[in-house]
């Protein structure tokens, strides 16, 4: 079952298909993609529906960020979960003015309690390209710890890229501050 969570200012929630209009101008911008790894640029309708089926597969809790105030859509954020390791790996985004107002670490916070708490994970990790230390710091700002360098692992816009590695084990989130 794909879960409702809530923090002090978000709501995240599963995504509905009357969404789709709201989502599109908020993701397609290329700020958006030139940090991310899976999200397209342009980002079309098509892909809006492709995602949102995407969704529905198990081990996949991608949620909507909105805001707890008026229900707007401000980004995404998601878990992909395998079982077998008792693992999964967060990944998030924002819509550009949301940026720079604590949104991601906040949903990102929950986002690691669910994990641990509801689901019984052992480990969650993520990374980022080395053009986006904002993400780094939301991580390091998670408690997460840098991993490592991953050299030129990823290629973006047909450039090589590091991808640096952020992790969390459960006995880490259990004994954080
Ligand atoms: C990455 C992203 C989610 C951050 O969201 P956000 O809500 O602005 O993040 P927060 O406000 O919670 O935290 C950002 C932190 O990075 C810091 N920061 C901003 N620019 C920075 C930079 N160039 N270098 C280092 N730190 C930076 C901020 O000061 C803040 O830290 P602070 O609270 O200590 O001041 C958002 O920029 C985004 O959606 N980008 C495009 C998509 C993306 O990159 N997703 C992540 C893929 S790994």
């Amino acid at each position: 079952m794909i879960p409702t969570l809530e923090t002090t200012r978000l709501r995240l929630r599963p995504y509905r298909e009357d969404d789709i209009a709201e989502l599109l101008p908020l993701i397609g911008t290329r700020e958006v993609a030139a940090t991310t790894l899976r999200i397209a640029h342009p980002y079309t309708e098509q892909d809006a529906r492709a995602f949102l089926a995407l969704a529905q597969e198990p081990g996949k809790i991608w949620l909507a960020i909105t805001l707890r105030s008026d229900g707007r859509q401000i980004g995404g954020i998601g878990l992909r979960v395998d079982d077998q390791h008792q693992h999964a790996e967060l990944g998030y985004w924002l819509g550009v003015p949301y940026w720079g107002q604590g949104y991601a670490t906040e949903a990102s916070r929950e986002m690691l309690r669910y994990g641990f708490e509801d689901l019984g994970l052992h480990r969650i990790f993520a990374s980022h390209f080395e053009h986006n230390p904002t993400s780094g710091r939301v991580l390091m700002k998670l408690g997460m710890r840098h991993e490592g360098c991953r050299r030129e692992h990823l290629r973006k816009w047909d450039r090589f890229v590091d991808s640096e590695l952020y992790g969390m084990l459960r006995q880490e989130w259990e004994n954080r501050e």
